[in-house]
């Protein structure tokens, strides 16, 4: 079951037709929006998606410092900033500006216009 959120808005999707373990269908290429965090659930996992300059990145929605969602930082250049306690990671590295920490990466491929991720059981 894939769920997304952009904007405030929840869809439902379940079109995994192109994508056989342990690729999952996650979202539209198109419904990637410049500038915006677009959060895509998969089985319970937040997959946090970002467009930005027509380059797309996919992270685990989970804060590295202390489990927050990223989903409700905000986006900056290229500079993502947790809502709970201010850490800054730069997107195109996963780096984080403050300390050592680092995004999750989620590895993702694009098929026909759908972007599926991978996802170890
Ligand atoms: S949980 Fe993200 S900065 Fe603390």
């Amino acid at each position: 079951m894939v769920s997304e959120k952009t904007s405030g808005i929840i869809s439902g999707t379940s079109d995994s037709s192109r994508f056989e373990p342990p690729w999952h269908y996650a979202t539209e290429e198109s419904g990637l929006k410049e500038g915006n965090l677009h959060l895509v659930e998969i089985d319970g996992k937040g997959i946090l998606f970002i467009k930005k300059e027509d380059q797309i990145y996919a992270f685990s929605n989970t804060c590295p410092h202390a489990r927050c969602p990223l989903d409700r930082g905000t986006l900056e250049a290229h500079v993502l900033k947790c809502i709970c306690h201010g850490r800054r990671f730069d997107i195109r590295t996963g780096e984080c500006l403050n300390d050592s920490l680092e995004l999750k990466k989620v590895e993702w491929k694009l098929e026909g216009g759908k972007i599926g991720v991978k996802i170890e059981e």
